[in-house]
């Protein structure tokens, strides 16, 4: 059976993101059942009407591939106790030109971490209202995740076995999730 084609979207243009590496290492965990792909989100221009026509080729792009995308999984920093610009500049641009949404019917998944004691739970609610309203299929439950420093290692291995565990249940639920838009897919980890 064919694997689901995933889109990962990372909400931060930081270097050393840690949402990044949390992506990778979920990119791994759940590598028997997504093909990943990272979807740019940092080269797209500052939101603005007057640029919808026409849309700018670095948008075009971006569209295409959440076209081309089975599931999208989103990891998302908190700023200031909601999503980062960047992240919710992409989503704006998903959903324009009227008419042209990239969004309704999608199944996806919201996941983040910061070194704060709730992580990025406020976020993870504000997207999660965001991309209800844009017609996305979320699917239910919480994954906040507490970063440590090492707790994904060079190569995108979670260090600590509780949170691989927890990882690598949420990466196989939202497989078997994603299946029910795509049940010509692989359903569950083998
Ligand atoms: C503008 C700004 C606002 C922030 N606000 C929050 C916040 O509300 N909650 C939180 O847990 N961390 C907050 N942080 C800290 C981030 O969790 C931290 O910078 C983290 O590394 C961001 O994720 P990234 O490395 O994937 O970009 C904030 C950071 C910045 C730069």
């Amino acid at each position: 059976m064919a694997k689901h084609k995933l889109g990962i979207v990372v909400g931060s243009n930081r270097r050393e993101s840690i949402n990044r590496k949390l992506a990778q290492a979920l990119a791994k965990l759940g590598g028997n059942t997504f093909d990943a792909k990272f979807i740019q989100i940092d080269d797209l221009p500052l939101y603005n009407q007057d640029l919808e026509q026409p849309v700018p080729d670095k948008v075009v792009r971006f569209k295409s591939e959440l076209a081309g995308s089975d599931a999208l999984l989103f990891v998302t920093p908190e700023h200031s106790r909601s999503i980062p610009a960047v992240l919710k500049n992409a989503i704006d641009w998903g959903a324009r030109p009227w008419g042209k949404t990239s969004w309704p019917g999608k199944p996806a998944a919201i996941i983040g971490t910061s070194g704060g004691a709730i992580s990025t739970a406020v976020a993870q609610q504000h997207l999660r209202a965001v991309l209800g309203d844009l017609g996305l299929q979320v699917i239910g439950g919480e994954a906040y995740i507490q970063f440590k420093p090492e707790l994904v290692d060079a190569q995108g291995n979670v260090t600590d076995d509780s949170t691989r565990t927890f990882l690598k249940t949420f990466i196989d639920q939202f497989a078997g999730f994603a299946a029910r838009f795509q049940p010509n897919k692989v359903a569950a980890a083998a």
